[in-house]
């Protein structure tokens, strides 16, 4: 029987309990993370617990032979680390490590704690979720444990303590995954009782949360903290907001309970990360605080029906590297297809090697196929993998092991580079939760509205940035973009500021500046605390059911009207014939502050409008365009190292020549190109000459 000391709930509780932005930093480790980040790095998810040992050789071999150098695995295997309740088989884990060191291929390994074992269920019903329907999980699938039950936190905490135990010598495993994907969170008793701690916290008496909620509405003022609802659907957006960052914050308390496992045992020779799910955007939680106690951060890339969409993908990349602001690792992606998607189609061919080279351009330093080879049984058989059920390769394989010779002559000058941008689009997800909270539009979709923006930005450059609005360093970005920033807090106002005053372009779009921290209407227009620097502010919002004329194009969805206050304010874009309100009046507006400069975009315009803003503001902002390519073409760029790369994808199912600046060479190839005829679906890696 498991033994919860009192001095762990307590621990447990408080680590949940602490504030987002309280709790504390766990050390990350930058030794570790370099080794993460020293080369290119190919492989996939591989469970060698579904297989008799004999069938690991020949796995092993194959993987070597497409030019793998990392495998992982482990992260579902719990029933065989512990097949009974406090007795460990770690001897297979090691035997596993060890083959792949043979073939030299590195190994990350996943902690098992998406997949509690069959006994725990069964002998420990109170481990288990409560999801928001009230319902409460039960065994055969995955991610049924509660992330707030501490009896669950210490089983994580001992299976992984035992994982590291067994592993810390071995010089193979480089790296650990901690879970897989996050994702749901629990509604049962502890959770709750979590939950009025953290409150309890963060606000220290009710007065304070009752005032920071506007309870006197609809009677909701509380007067015992046990009277506070914990999931409720119809609830205050103050509430909802709150709840958010209490989750987010058990979240974390989750992780880190086994990071400081693995650490304490391991030390910083071995990197540790999340593989973080949702294709990228999920917002259970705010990912920027989950990245904190991280040495790298991961992510799953998939298409699932149809065909890769460049820039979705591309702004989905550029979103995780502004998690750590790093270089990060695509930790699964489709060998082929899937087999959750409503039609599980597969990538064309060459279109599986597009995504792994598009990955590397926006800053992947590894890229890992899930999974190698299904099992027999069990919810995925049907999912696309590298081999087949007899173990020898699928038709994919062939492509995969293109990969694998194109990450062997690329990876030496690729290592140490990075995406570099004058240009970053700010995100933050109290402003994405609070706009989602309260659409007003149905059609208001904020991941398009970031990537109405990013399109221009992208086509004009070979990197931008997608960063946390709350803590980014803004002083190297010459233009800062801030699509959705609905929730400004003052200290927020303040960083947007000083850059401005700094020199800094800044450019917001609608509904920015709405709410305070605690998601309550500021007395100020929008855009609320920058309103006064703006010179001018939204007079009203309007949901748009038809179009309305704006420039010489459109606005749908969304318009504002807007106002100009200070004699300095220059209006940019006009409605025209519109919906009677907003007739003649400003759709953007913008003002010239020292050397820098703050404009505002009050509606949902269309591409053709979208462009002329954003060129604008690139000229504005002294910002010179990469050079052009042809349509469907993807130019990224990489720095560093005293390096500086070009990597080209063709998207698109023809041939397309790119007719280059300079003399390049060609690192795929070793030759001097003055410009490169790109195969439909091709690739092409660039080293400009030094200067
Ligand atoms: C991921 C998950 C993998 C596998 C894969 C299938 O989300 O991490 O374990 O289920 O999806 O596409």
């Amino acid at each position: 029987m498991k033994k919860l000391s009192t001095r762990f709930i307590i621990a447990t509780l408080l680590a949940g309990a602490a504030a987002p932005g309280l709790a504390q930093n766990t050390m990350a480790s930058p030794a570790a993370a370099a080794v993460a980040h020293q080369k290119l790095w190919l492989g996939s998810a591989w469970y060698p617990e579904q297989w008799p040992e004999s069938a690991w050789d020949q796995d092993l071999r194959l993987m070597k032979e497409h030019g793998a150098n990392v495998v992982r695995i482990g992260e579902y295997a719990w029933s065989r680390m512990e097949p009974t309740e406090g007795k460990y088989d770690m001897d297979w884990l090691i035997r596993a490590v060890r083959l792949a060191a043979k073939y030299d291929i590195k190994v990350v390994v996943g902690t098992p704690t998406d997949t509690p074992p069959a006994w725990m269920t069964q002998k420990y019903p109170d481990t288990l979720q409560i999801d928001g329907t009230g319902k409460k999980l039960g065994h055969g699938g995955r991610r049924q444990f509660s992330i707030s039950s501490a009896r669950y936190r210490v089983f994580a905490r001992d299976v992984v303590t035992q994982m590291a135990r067994a592993l810390k010598n071995e010089p193979n495993v480089i790296g650990w995954q901690i879970g897989n994907e996050p994702t749901d969170e629990s509604y049962d008793p502890e959770a709750r009782a979590a939950w009025i701690a953290w409150l309890k916290e963060r606000y220290g008496t009710l007065d304070k949360l009752n005032e920071a909620w506007t309870t006197a509405y609809w009677s909701q003022t509380y007067t015992a903290w046990d009277q506070v609802p914990f999931n409720n659907d119809k609830a205050n957006p103050g509430w909802m907001l709150e709840l958010k960052r209490f989750i987010t914050s058990q979240w974390r308390a989750f992780h880190k309970n086994q990071i400081d496992a693995v650490r304490a045992v391991v030390g910083d020779k071995q990197f540790i990360t999340i593989n973080f799910g949702g294709l990228g955007w999920a917002n259970r939680f705010d990912r920027y605080e989950m990245n904190r106690d991280l040495d790298v951060t991961s992510w799953d890339e998939y298409v699932g029906m149809g065909h890769l969409k460049p820039y979705r993908a591309g702004a989905t990349h550029d979103l995780v590297r502004g998690w750590k602001r790093k270089n990060f690792w695509v930790m699964e992606t489709q060998p082929g297809f899937v087999n959750w998607a409503p039609v599980s189609n597969i990538l064309y061919p060459g279109e599986t090697r597009a995504l792994a080279w598009q990955a590397i351009g926006h800053g992947a330093d590894a890229v890992l196929y899930w999974q190698w080879r299904n099992a027999l049984n069990g919810q995925e058989t049907m999912h696309g993998s590298v081999v087949g059920p007899d173990g020898k390769p699928l038709p994919i394989y062939g492509e995969v092991q293109q990969i694998g010779r194109d990450f062997a002559k690329a990876s030496a000058v690729l290592a140490g580079t990075t995406p570099i941008s004058p240009v970053a689009i700010l995100q933050d997800y109290p402003s994405r939760w609070a706009i989602d909270f309260q659409l007003h539009h149905k059609d208001y979709d904020q991941i398009e509205v970031l990537l109405d923006y990013y399109q221009p930005l992208k086509d004009a450059l070979g990197a931008v940035d997608i960063v946390e609005a709350a803590a980014a360093p803004l002083d190297r970005y010459k233009l800062v973009v801030a699509p959705s920033l609905n929730v400004i807090p003052d200290a927020m106002a303040k960083r947007l500021a000083d850059y401005v005053r700094g020199g800094g372009h800044l450019v917001l779009g609608p509904r920015s500046g709405m709410k305070d921290e605690f998601n309550r209407l500021d007395t100020k227009r929008q855009p609320g605390p920058l309103a006064e620097l703006l010179g001018g502010q939204v007079e009203q919002f309007y949901a748009l059911d038809e179009p309305v004329s704006v420039g010489n194009g459109k606005a749908t969805i969304w318009a504002e009207q807007l106002s100009a206050q200070a004699s300095d304010v220059e209006t940019l874009l006009t409605y025209g014939k519109a919906n009677g309100w907003l007739d003649g009046k400003p759709a953007a507006i913008t003002r010239k502050i020292g050397k820098g400069r703050i404009t505002y975009i009050g509606a949902l315009v269309d591409d053709a409008v979208m462009k002329g803003l954003i060129d604008s503001a690139l000229k504005g902002a002294d910002i010179a365009r990469d050079f052009a390519v042809p349509a469907d073409v993807e130019l990224m760029t990489r720095e560093g190292s005293g390096r500086s790369l070009v990597i080209l994808v063709n998207h698109s199912r023809e041939a397309r020549t790119v007719a280059l600046p300079e003399t390049m060479t060609d690192v795929l190839t070793d030759k001097r190109v003055g410009n490169v005829t790109l195969a439909a679906e091709g690739v092409a890696v660039l080293q400009k000459q030094k200067r």
